[in-house]
């Protein structure tokens, strides 16, 4: 009940609604999919053998599409959302891991061999408390939780994102974007998707979306005055378009001081 309360408060408006939780989940999809095979890859380099004894976190695990992979590797998988129609088809998706209706800003952090926040999570200001101290705290919360040699992976938006439209048509859906870079370091964009009901007709729903962007400079350093090693890449590999002003961290928790 707490936590319901909670989540009301966040959401003063429709974020990720039942219709764009479908839609993320059937059409956008692939960068969660080349992050996991990216993150397997990183953890059998580091000496981990999945095991339900070994844990990996999903903070804004959105439909489970990550934390299925990860679960049928082999990990034991919890993870957070605060969208509940998310968190509704994240259930079916990945069945067996232990999913949490929640903001990434709450969430305990357990003992972990990686911990993730895939598709600009932490710039979302859904939660007021989202912005550059909050990553910060996120971050030093993820060493103390990182099993020596951990990674902590996520992707931000920064500056020179810019401003721009996308339109996907789904057959049953279309979603229509605009999306605008503010000086002040913001990202706000405007969606507004018609999806088709039993009776043949469209219903449509309008989302706004607030996104806090970070420097990639700032983040680098912050993420090693917390103790990581950092490496930044244009995508997780795969099929994921290199995008202007987006970069994914990998930090890895040392097993040994520098
Ligand atoms: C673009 S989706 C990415 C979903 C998933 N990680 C993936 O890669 O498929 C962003 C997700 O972040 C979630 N999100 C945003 N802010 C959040 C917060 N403060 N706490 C928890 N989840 C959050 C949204 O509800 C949404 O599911």
């Amino acid at each position: 009940m707490a936590t319901l309360v909670r989540i009301a408060a966040y959401l003063t408006h429709v974020f990720y609604g039942e219709a764009q939780a479908r839609i993320h989940h059937e059409r956008f999809g692939a960068l969660a999919r080349d992050a996991a095979a990216l993150i397997l890859e990183r953890l059998t380099a580091a000496g981990f053998t999945p095991s339900s004894a070994r844990t990996v976190v999903d903070l804004g695990c959105g439909s489970g599409i990550y934390a299925a992979c990860m679960a049928d590797a082999g990990y034991h998988v919890v993870g957070v959302d605060i969208s509940a129609g998310m968190l509704e088809i994240a259930r079916r998706t990945a069945p067996s891991a232990d999913l949490t209706l929640g903001s990434v800003h709450d969430f305990p952090l357990p003992r972990a061999v990686a911990i993730t926040a895939l598709g600009e999570v932490l710039n979302y200001a859904t939660d007021a408390r989202a912005g550059f101290d909050a990553l910060t705290r996120l971050a030093a919360r993820a060493r103390e939780a990182l099993e020596p040699d951990g990674t902590f992976v996520f992707d931000v938006s920064t500056p020179g994102r810019g401003t721009y439209e996308r339109f996907h048509d789904g057959g049953d859906w279309a979603l229509g974007m605009h999306s605008t870079e503010r000086d002040d370091q913001t990202l706000e964009r405007d969606i507004v998707v018609f999806t088709r009901g039993a009776d043949g007709t469209f219903v449509r729903e309008d989302e706004r979306h607030e996104l806090r962007l970070y420097e990639v400079d700032d983040v680098h350093r912050m993420l090693e005055a917390t103790g990581f090693s950092v490496e930044t890449r244009e995508n997780y590999g795969g099929t994921h378009p290199v995008l202007p002003g987006w970069c994914v961290f990998i930090a890895s928790s040392r097993s040994t001081p520098r």
